[in-house]
């Protein structure tokens, strides 16, 4: 386990890092919330932090922004020790949480003025830098209404508005897009890249790999408190094998065609029970796609449908997480996916 969980070399080995944690750990009572996390990146990037409900993402961005003090480890951003000095700390960084803050009484604009001031903007400075920032979220033309009058949805981008307000070097987003409809999820993104041109580095958590998959230079995947596997979005996928067979079957012909698949394999199929899906890494390609074929109808399995598609995210994600047990060890070498799969269950019942 530790051998993942230490910076291997590499970007986290020293030199000129923005955001460096080692070895931290937190517990709420009996809850091992961050088991020994390691972590670091260079400055300029999107750093994309995925994980399941109850991994320790959100407790990871609270340690990281000085809104939680760890148990034992250290934390560094830009520079600044985030425990021995919480108050030069928080002036490097920006803050868009889980759940949005902001205050019921004003309209959008005099949100996100508020706050350019409480970042010391000047009053001319923060109204031009709010009506920046809500034009490009999508929200100048709601910006004069009270906030008590907006969606759910709304009120995400106005939170995010706010926390962008005051270019900060180090912004941290956690889960920036949840609730938000694709059309303005996209606006987000372009923000979101706009930003880091204009030299913010960014460390975001998401459900959604393909969030991940277009934003983040660099992944790290976190489950049960540490992180399991760390790369590139291609170096992920490229450790679970050239291509994945996906396959619909019938209820009742699940198991018999996932152990037909295992067998062929080697590997244990994910399996998306709600769905009646299976989908397993096929290292030859369309040679294994004939085989699978066979030995299903050997076994007389009729799928639904059959189909072979390159890695997603969500296969590396699905396999890294989808067993309890699966030995941190195998990080991010070949097939990621060890043991007997229980199901897709990630064993926690939310924050
Ligand atoms: N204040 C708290 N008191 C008790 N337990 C907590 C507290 N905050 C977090 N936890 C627990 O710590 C674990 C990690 O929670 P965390 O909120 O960091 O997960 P997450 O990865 O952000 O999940 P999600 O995707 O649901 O937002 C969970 O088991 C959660 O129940
Ligand atoms: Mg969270």
């Amino acid at each position: 386990m530790t051998a993942t969980s230490t910076p291997r070399s590499g970007p986290a080995a020293g030199r000129d890092l923005i955001v460096r944690v080692e070895d931290v750990t937190k517990s709420f009572g009996d809850v091992r919330a961050l088991d020994g996390v390691s972590l670091g990146f260079e400055p300029g990037i999107v750093y994309g932090l995925l994980g399941p409900n109850g991994a320790g993402k959100t407790t990871l961005i609270r340690v990281l922004t000085t809104l939680l003090p760890p148990d034992t480890g250290t934390v560094e951003v830009a520079g600044v020790d985030v425990v021995a000095d919480g108050t030069a700390a928080r002036g490097r960084i920006g803050l868009a949480g889980q759940f949005a803050v902001v205050d019921e009484y004003l309209t959008g604009r005099e949100n996100v003025v508020m706050v350019g001031r409480l970042y010391g903007l000047g009053r001319a400075e923060a109204r031009r830098r709010a009506d920046d920032v809500l034009e490009r979220i999508g929200l100048h033309q709601d910006a004069g209404r009270r906030v008590s009058t907006y969606s759910g949805g709304m009120r995400r981008r106005l939170d995010l508005a706010a926390s962008l307000v005051g270019r900060p070097q180090v912004m941290f987003l956690d889960e920036p897009t949840t609730g938000i409809d694709p059309r303005n999820r996209m606006g987000l993104w372009e923000l979101i890249k706009d930003l880091v041109e204009t030299g913010t580095t960014v460390l975001l958590t998401t459900q959604y790999l393909e969030e991940a998959d277009q934003l983040a230079d660099r992944i790290g995947v976190i489950d049960h408190g540490r992180i399991i596997t760390e790369g590139t979005a291609d170096e992920l996928k490229d450790h679970f094998g050239g291509s994945v067979i996906e396959l619909g079957t019938e209820d009742d012909q699940m198991a018999t065609a996932a152990r037909v698949l295992a067998e062929l394999t080697g590997e244990e199929p994910i399996r998306d029970q709600a769905r009646r899906r299976l989908r397993v890494p096929a290292r030859d390609g369309a040679q294994t796609l004939v085989a699978a074929v066979r030995a299903l109808d050997d076994a007389g399995v009729v799928p639904t449908d059959l189909a072979l598609h390159k890695p997603t995210l969500d296969d590396v994600f699905l396999a890294l997480t989808a067993d309890e047990d699966a030995s941190p060890d195998v990080g991010p070498a070949a097939g990621g996916s060890t043991g007997p799969s229980a199901g897709a269950g990630h064993g926690s019942e939310g924050r």
